[in-house]
């Protein structure tokens, strides 16, 4: 015990001193685009009306938002399409058929270079962090200040989205370690989870759960045994690995604490959510508890977390640019990039 508690205690400090060292936040700050005055109003209107067309989008913004910042940091990595000079992110395995939203990033992008002031002036990596925020406070969720004054990358690595993105089929250990690879911690891990209180996941991700668990001839025996029919009926055994389910069967589109509470009942759908209840004598335990009981203190960690998160690496003036079309670097010409540049 007392080992762990002073290991606990460096942990503290490790990160407590990463935090407050410049450069890693004190690039950002939310008064960055003084020139674009109506930018936060114009992304959040445009956040709004993509999900109150289609309600998923809350979901998919956020967690694409996720997968540019654990990959090189928030820069718009994720949002490059592959070219001759480079493999991109979205190509990667946990992206392909997967990540989506790019509409709206793009919708948003083509207003704000229409408005005198935000012309050529705000980053893509920058819309993605506001226009996710949005999306968390459009499904009912907390709100919070965003961070701003992050460059886009010059450049994606499909290597990189496959070395750092968390998989599904992951242990405690190995989540710990795919989070502490970007900086967060156990507390970030449980607390930016909960971003599974909505949207879906195909079959794919989860059927190993269903039938012949680990070889053990069984389904995972942490899936509570009603959901399990439910999901067996969504995922036959070999049948359509593309075939969507709730990430959260209780409330499918709401961002609240549910996604705590169906673990405490062995309800997550990811093997990844269950371990974080399901896993004896794990640390999550106490905090999968703690946010199940309160959906208050879930909301403030994690706006808190999320802040952490959309501060991973962020680029600067001399390591990055603001990209003209989020599809593309600057410097290499498309047919897209032209249009928009004779628009
Ligand atoms: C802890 C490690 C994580 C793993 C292993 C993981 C894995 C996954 C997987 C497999 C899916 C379903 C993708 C599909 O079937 O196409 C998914 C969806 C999703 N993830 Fe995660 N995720 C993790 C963390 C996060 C974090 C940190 C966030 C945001 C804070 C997040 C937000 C989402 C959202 C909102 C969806 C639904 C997207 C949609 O409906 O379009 N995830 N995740
Ligand atoms: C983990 O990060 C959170 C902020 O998200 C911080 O409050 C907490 O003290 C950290 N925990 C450890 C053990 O470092
Ligand atoms: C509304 O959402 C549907 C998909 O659900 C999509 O096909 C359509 O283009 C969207 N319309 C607008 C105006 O975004
Ligand atoms: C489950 O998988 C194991 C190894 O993957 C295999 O040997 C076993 O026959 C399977 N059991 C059933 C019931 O399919
Ligand atoms: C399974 O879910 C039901 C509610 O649908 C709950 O009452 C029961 O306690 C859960 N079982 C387990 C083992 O978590
Ligand atoms: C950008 O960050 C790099 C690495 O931290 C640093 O070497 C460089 O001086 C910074 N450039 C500017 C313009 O701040």
């Amino acid at each position: 015990m007392a080992i762990r508690w002073v290991a606990g205690f460096v942990l503290v400090v490790f990160t407590g001193l990463i935090l407050t060292s410049p450069p890693v936040r004190g690039q950002l700050t939310p008064d960055y685009y003084e020139s674009c005055p109506y930018l936060e109003s114009t992304v959040k209107s445009i956040v709004e009306s993509a999900v109150d067309n289609e309600t998923r989008l809350a979901a998919s913004l956020l967690r694409l938002h996720f997968h540019d910042c654990f990959v090189d940091g928030c820069d718009g990595s994720v949002l490059l399409d592959d070219t001759d000079t480079f493999t991109g992110e979205k190509n990667a395995l946990p992206n392909a058929n997967s990540i989506r939203g790019f509409q709206v990033i793009d919708d948003i992008k083509s207003a704000l270079e229409e408005i005198e002031g935000c012309q050529g002036v705000v980053s893509c990596a920058d819309i993605l962090t506001i226009a996710a925020r949005d999306a968390v406070v459009k499904a009912g969720g907390p709100t919070w200040t965003v961070e701003l004054g992050r460059y886009d990358s010059l450049t994606a690595s499909k290597e990189n989205a496959e070395a750092f993105l968390p998989s599904p089929f992951s242990d405690v250990p190995t989540l710990n370690t795919k989070f502490a690879d970007v900086g967060l911690n156990e507390t970030d891990l449980v607390t930016l989870s909960g971003g599974h209180t909505f949207g879906k996941a195909q079959c794919g991700g989860f059927s190993f759960r269903l039938y012949n668990f680990s070889g053990t001839g069984a389904p995972d025996p942490t899936i509570n045994s009603t959901y399990l029919s439910i999901l067996q009926e969504s995922c036959p055994d070999g049948g359509d690995a593309s075939v969507l389910n709730d990430l959260d069967q209780g409330t499918p589109n709401a961002f609240d604490n549910s996604y705590f509470s169906n673990l405490v009942i062995n309800k997550g759908l990811l093997r990844s959510d269950q371990v974080l209840e399901s896993t004896d004598g794990s640390s999550t335990q106490d905090l999968v508890s703690a946010f199940a009981n309160d959906q208050s203190t879930f909301f403030s960690q994690f706006v808190i977390s999320m802040l952490k998160m959309s501060a991973i690496s962020p680029k600067n003036e001399s390591q990055g640019e603001i990209r003209t079309n989020c599809h593309f670097v600057n410097s290499a010409p498309s047919p897209t990039s032209l249009l928009v540049a004779t628009a």
